[in-house]
């Protein structure tokens, strides 16, 4: 098996006093950027600190920053860089700093708990609930998210105007969308949408939508059709004026 050196840059210590540390590494055919993290783990630098679970780009804890984009280091391979190439090893930045590595991503265990589970409909006269074949495709590609929360870390609304408090994230609207356009569900999570999880501050600029490993059309499968869902009920003059005339004022 060949095996090549390369110069990787991994980024150590804490936000205030941290920096990237130069590691030289010897790395064989196959290798992924996580296995070049665990090499120098277990040659060089036994205390540096990396999450990760499955190595298989299903348990989504290996994100960072991967010569400044966003990654799964598990899913990177190392031959994608050149090997004169310095590889740079940083955290994910949208999120509270621990450690080397490690990032907080525990603010959106929080959004998740704030939005209204799926609610069933009551069964049919036979007693059976029943979806088309297309119903299930829609909310099959929501339920490929793997919460590596990449769309997170780079959504403008929150790493660059940090909007934690009104908005909830591309990887919330995937959610949403995923409960709301599921046929069999039977809670009304449109007032929320627009009011608590802010749908109004994406501007659809599809940063989210490039970074996710899982190639969930974020903006034009899931939010897009939130936000039409909003402008249909908050928006749309006819349905204003049937409100107004029903005296709902949600
Ligand atoms: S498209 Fe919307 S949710 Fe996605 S990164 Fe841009 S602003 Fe954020
Ligand atoms: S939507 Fe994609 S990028 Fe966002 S958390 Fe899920 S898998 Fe990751
Ligand atoms: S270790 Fe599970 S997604 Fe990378």
């Amino acid at each position: 098996m060949s095996s090549t050196k390369q110069t990787v840059k991994i980024f150590r210590g804490d936000l205030a006093s941290g920096k990237l540390v130069d590691y030289q590494v010897d790395v064989d055919e196959g290798m992924v950027v996580l296995d070049v993290v665990h090499k120098v783990q277990a040659e060089q630098a036994p205390d540096l600190s990396v999450r990760w679970n499955c190595k298989a780009g299903k348990c989504g804890s290996c994100s960072a920053e991967v010569n400044g984009k966003p990654k799964l280091m598990c899913m990177t391979r190392m031959d994608t860089f050149r090997p004169d190439e310095a590889l740079t090893i940083q955290p994910v930045r949208t999120f509270p700093h621990v450690k080397d590595l490690v990032t907080d991503v525990s603010w959106n265990y929080g959004v998740n708990k704030k939005i209204p589970p799926f609610k069933p409909q009551p069964k049919n006269p036979d007693g059976t609930w029943r979806m088309y074949q297309y119903e299930v495709d829609r909310v099959q590609e929501f339920r490929k998210c793997i919460e590596c929360y990449l769309c997170q870390n780079v959504c403008h609304v929150l790493r660059n105007s940090s909007k934690f408090d009104e908005f909830y994230g591309p990887r919330f609207m995937v959610r949403l969308a995923s409960l709301e356009m599921h046929p069999l569900d039977a809670e009304d999570r449109i007032k929320l949408i627009k009011d608590l999880a802010g749908v109004g501050y994406c501007n659809i600029t599809k940063c989210c939508t490039e970074v996710c490993p899982e190639d969930i059309h974020i903006t034009d499968n899931a939010i897009i059709p939130l936000k039409e869902r909003v402008a249909g009920r908050f928006y749309d003059p006819l349905s204003l004026l049937f409100r107004l005339i029903r005296g709902d004022k949600s």
